[in-house]
């Protein structure tokens, strides 16, 4: 990094941030009586390519109803914090969406401090860059790692505006959402916010539709897992014997994704490891994805200490900013 942005750029990587171990948790999940790959490892190079992709098809409209509302209400938010904020991001990916609060941050106060928590550094620091050569007004602290980890130890600053976007909340279901924003909440000092980007519920076709697009991108993205598994640990499973499909379940609120074997098989897992027989249509779950009511939102909140100050759904309530409030200890 260029010496003059370096004075006002950190980076603290947590140890063991790449702990992982892709091999016993693919072994285990597909041995388990319900099948799983945890949905971390859809995102390696080729699967974070084909997200890319995602974002980008008419059917998939998350990004885009979160980029219009922020527009739409940066500077209503960055107003609330009432002094020079910083702005403490959960995975801030290539922080596209950040610009906008930066830059109301700048307009009304004219500095900013930025704490990005993602678990990829490669992404946290090509983000800097672009934030520290464009923004002289910036300082940038990225801290890598999982976000329980970091959030347990991330120094608290008053006037913090602590961001979850991207409905991410969404992929925490029942009760570890509000595991995670109780984390949030012991990171905040009293009266610091937080604003959540949430995908709404809405009808079943809408919902479904954004998770099995036509052009076949979401199959391409999901099955990469499986492509992953055989690139990755040697394994020969045939790919093109697995289906992609997403289905909302009304009575958790959650989109699932699977993964089901058209045909009954068993596949050598290679190195002694044994084989992994799938019957005719049995599923492989690889994400969940809830979408809120707003009671839900407002439920979430009070359960992990917060208020809500601000619900800003779009006009036809298919996606909401929820501007939250920490609640003073006690
Ligand atoms: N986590 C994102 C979401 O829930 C990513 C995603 C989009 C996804 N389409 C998918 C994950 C299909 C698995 C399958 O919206």
């Amino acid at each position: 990094m260029h010496e003059n942005l370096e004075n006002r750029y950190r980076e603290r990587i947590w140890e063991n941030h790449v702990a992982e171990d892709f091999e016993r948790d693919v072994l285990s999940g597909l041995r388990a009586a319900q099948k799983s790959i945890p949905s971390k490892y859809l995102y390696d190079a080729l699967g974070s390519a084909l997200f890319e992709a995602i974002v980008l098809l008419p059917e998939y409209d998350l990004p885009r109803r979160e980029i219009a509302l922020l527009k739409r209400y940066a500077a209503t938010i960055v107003a609330t914090v009432g002094g020079p904020p910083r702005l403490l991001e959960l995975g801030s990916g290539s922080s596209e969406k950040t610009h906008l609060l930066i830059e109301a941050a700048i307009e009304r106060y004219d500095t900013v401090r930025y704490t990005a928590v993602d678990i990829s550094l490669g992404a946290i620091r090509a983000a800097a860059v672009q934030l520290l050569e464009r923004y002289p007004q910036i300082a940038v602290d990225a801290l890598v790692g999982d976000y329980f980890q970091v959030l347990a130890d991330v120094p608290r600053q008053p006037r913090t505006l602590a961001l979850f976007l991207g409905s991410n909340l969404g992929n925490y279901p029942g009760r570890r959402g509000c595991e995670l924003l109780r984390a949030i909440y012991v990171a905040l000092t009293p009266h610091d916010l937080l604003l959540l980007g949430v995908d709404l519920r809405k009808n079943r076709e809408t919902m479904e539709r954004a998770y099995n697009d036509p052009i076949g991108v979401t199959a391409a993205f999901s099955k990469n897992v499986l492509a992953r598994v055989n690139r990755e640990l040697g394994t020969e499973i045939a790919v093109d014997n697995f289906r992609h499909v997403a289905i909302f379940d009304d009575s958790t609120g959650n989109i699932e994704a699977y993964l089901i074997a058209e045909r009954a098989a068993s596949y050598a897992m290679g190195n002694g490891r044994g084989a992994v027989g799938f019957a005719e249509g049995e599923r492989i779950h690889i994400e969940s994805s809830h979408k809120f009511t707003r009671e839900e939102i407002r439920s979430l909140a009070a359960d992990s200490g917060f208020e809500e100050r601000m619900f800003m759904p779009d006009d036809d309530a298919g996606f909401a900013l929820a501007l939250l409030e920490r609640r003073d200890d006690g």
